[in-house]
């Protein structure tokens, strides 16, 4: 029986993976996929490109251990030994991500089982139960014998644990499972009179008179008790994270030196994984991320899940572990990138804090699920423009080595992140139930990077208690000492934004009672007493009173000021006439109410006037188009990206050396273009 309890035990953040400090360059490489007389010219290619680091053997189990108990590492050795010739690291993965056809023929019972009782089929990837002790008992042997074997192996620089989990074996409903949950459950509530208050059991006539009578939520002909969902969620990361330390432990114990880490997906929607929690277990945060093509602002996302990503590093560097060099396959229309758009998007991470690059994968594959998704040498071959842009993207990072190991400058606005918000919202049957949870904090950030203020997405549980501004956006989900938390940080001279459906819910999603938003209504000074949800596109207007307007969507609420004062008015829509926006001072800060979700006009409005108020300063003058965010290096040099993301050349006034032209910057960024520009202190003053 597997019980999951977490350890907490995080090392310090790896400064620089690679011990001659370059950046991380390289991909997913699958030699198995291809004949062995491929791998010299795969070996001079990457030579070619500039590739420092590869990931090798994500999908190797079969590969490594053909039959149950026979290991082959004869073909491993010699690619590692052709990659450490050419001075390229290696980042190791521990194939549990594919679970060998022999495993799951004899032991069918590994596999998750659906909501319906249904066990998954084989073909597929991941796929297992991490709650099956079969499994982990096939998984560590594989990843011990593994480890040994390359223990002193040159090449090594990184154990990448499995791939992505939770990707395929996110929720599973199957009987170990069953017990797994149960253990956990009692020793969240410790007794089945405190589950059934937790959960409101009372409702339908749910209570459960012993743990034994409680089960993964199969499919039910309603919803479920949304308490009980929400547990699950809790249990499901915990149990997926319990893997990962598993696999962690034997690895730490056979090669102690090498850092460890799990690329993490953070912006999966709904999120399998509590990673801000994850975070804390790995030696280094890597993510994976993957534009949606037919989004015309897939760069807002990109830079929301970049800052996230630093944010659950503690704002020092982590890698971008997969993005994609063009097209993706798993879309319903699969644009190929534009001009400039992989560099621009690779930079973005980079600039974000990423201390290195990867792709999936190195050679775009001939066979299999995923032939249609682009790789570094695409099927065309190295006569690509493909190729071409992998090149010029390896010459840059190779100019940008400087930055490894450099935090981002702080932002004055921390993005409050709060998965078991997401969870919530997710589990329960809300006023509004199309409204991805993502849009608002993403809103917020897109907006404070076009007012140029420094903006940064904190953990939860982290202190953002000294940012002159944090922004609560949807946290539905207040868990116990938040109020006095978001209370005193207002008191203190703090600038709070809570915005709608946040505060609503406590830590078993029970609703504080007495008027919305229950958790923070004596610090913003409002009252809410009914939600009034717009339908579709559309679109209500609120106005200042001195002229200007701008419009929102998707939510109204009955907003009484019971001390606030009213900044923005409703002029149309189920609430005209009423307060959208409210101000209220606490102590020596202010605590700002937006009861809506502004379009990005409004945003901008908002902050735009916010910022006055609380006299912020931009960090660059620059147009709205062009994202800026500066990495600052031990030896006092600010390293500046500039993000073009308009259709407009943009002139900026800053001076330095431009690492994209190699040359010095001339104050203009290209349309779709990129300028890295290195300041010195002295060279920033002149
Ligand atoms: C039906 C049921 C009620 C309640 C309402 C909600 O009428 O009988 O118990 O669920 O739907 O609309
Ligand atoms: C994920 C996986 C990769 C590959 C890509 C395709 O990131 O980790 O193995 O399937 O998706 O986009």
């Amino acid at each position: 029986m597997i019980t999951h309890s977490l350890a907490g035990d995080r090392r310090d953040t790896t400064v620089s993976i690679r011990p001659d400090r370059r950046m991380i360059f390289g991909g997913d490489y699958n030699p198995e996929q291809w004949p062995e007389s491929v791998w010299p010219d795969d070996v001079r290619l990457m030579t070619e490109a500039g590739v420092t680091t590869v990931t090798l053997g994500v999908f190797s189990w079969a590969a490594i251990e053909p039959a149950d108990g026979v290991f082959e590492f004869g073909w491993l050795d010699r690619i590692m030994g052709l990659l450490h010739e050419a001075g390229i690291g290696v980042a190791l993965a521990t194939p549990t991500a594919a679970p060998p056809m022999w495993l799951i023929e004899q032991h069918p019972e590994i596999m998750t089982v659906d909501e319906s009782g249904m066990p998954t089929g084989r073909g597929g990837r991941l796929g297992w139960s991490p709650s099956s002790v079969v499994f982990r008992e096939h998984a560590l042997r594989m990843v011990r014998a593994l480890a040994e074997h390359v223990a002193d192996h040159p090449a090594l620089v990184l154990w990448h644990v499995s791939n992505e989990i939770s990707n395929e074996n996110g929720h599973t409903y199957d009987d170990e499972t069953a017990v797994a949950f149960r253990l956990w459950l009692e020793a969240r509530h410790s007794t089945i009179e405190r589950l059934n208050d937790a959960w409101g059991t009372s409702f339908w006539g749910h209570t459960y008179p012993d743990f034994e009578h409680v089960r993964p939520p199969r499919s039910a002909r309603t919803h479920h008790n949304p308490a009980l969902l929400l547990d699950f969620e809790r249990f499901t990361s915990d149990a997926l994270l319990g893997h990962y330390l598993a696999e962690r432990e034997v690895l730490r114990e056979v090669t102690p030196d090498v850092p460890i880490t799990t690329n993490f997906m953070v912006m999966r929607s709904g999120g399998v994984a509590d990673y801000e929690r994850w975070a804390r277990e790995v030696d280094v945060v890597s993510n994976d991320h993957y534009t949606m093509g037919a989004d015309p602002r897939r760069h807002e996302e990109l830079s929301f899940s970049a800052a996230r990503t630093r944010g659950m590093a503690g704002g020092g560097p982590w890698l971008l572990m997969e993005h994609s060099t063009s097209s993706v396959n798993w879309q319903k229309l699969n644009l190929a990138k534009g001009p400039d758009e992989m560099l621009r998007n690779s930079l973005a991470h980079v600039a974000h804090g990423a201390d290195g690059v990867s792709f999936f994968q190195w050679r775009q594959s001939r066979s299999g699920a995923e032939q249609w998704h682009s790789g570094m040498v695409p099927h065309a071959g190295p006569e690509s423009q493909v190729f071409r842009d992998v090149c010029r993207l390896g010459a840059v990072l190779g100019r940008l080595d400087r930055v490894v190991g450099s935090s981002v400058a702080r932002g004055d606005v921390a993005i409050v992140w709060d998965q078991q918000s997401v969870w919530a919202l997710s589990t329960s049957r809300t006023p509004h139930d199309d409204l991805p949870f993502h849009d608002l904090p993403i809103a917020v950030h897109a907006a404070a990077s076009r007012a140029h203020l420094g903006v940064d997405v904190v953990p939860v549980d982290d202190d953002w208690s000294n940012y002159p501004v944090v922004v609560l956006p949807n946290l539905w989900l207040a868990a116990e000492g938040m109020t006095e938390r978001v209370d005193a940080y207002v008191r203190d001279g703090g600038h709070l934004i809570v915005t709608c459906r946040s505060g609503i819910v406590n830590s078993d999603d029970q609703v504080l009672l007495g008027g919305y938003p229950g958790a923070y209504r004596e610090t913003l000074g409002v009252r809410v007493d009914e939600f009034f949800p717009v339908p579709g596109d559309t679109v209500v207007t609120a106005a200042d009173g001195g002229g200007a307007t701008w419009g929102a969507r998707h939510w109204t609420e009955r907003v009484e000021a019971t001390r606030a004062s009213v900044l923005w008015r409703w002029v149309d829509g189920p609430r005209a006439g009423e307060p959208a926006v409210t101000l209220n001072a606490v102590g020596t800060g202010e605590a700002v109410h937006v009861s809506t979700m502004p379009d990005a006009a409004g945003w901008d409005a908002l902050l735009a006037s916010l910022a006055g108020r609380w006299e912020l300063r931009p960090t660059v003058t620059a147009p709205p188009a062009v994202e800026a965010v500066t990495r600052r290096t031990q030896d006092g040099t600010d390293v500046v990206f500039l993000l073009n993301h308009g259709d407009e050349e943009a002139r900026v006034g800053l001076a330095g050396h431009d690492h994209v032209t190699d040359a010095p910057f001339k104050g203009v960024v290209p349309a779709g273009g990129v300028a890295v520009v290195a300041t010195t202190a002295e060279e920033a003053r002149a």
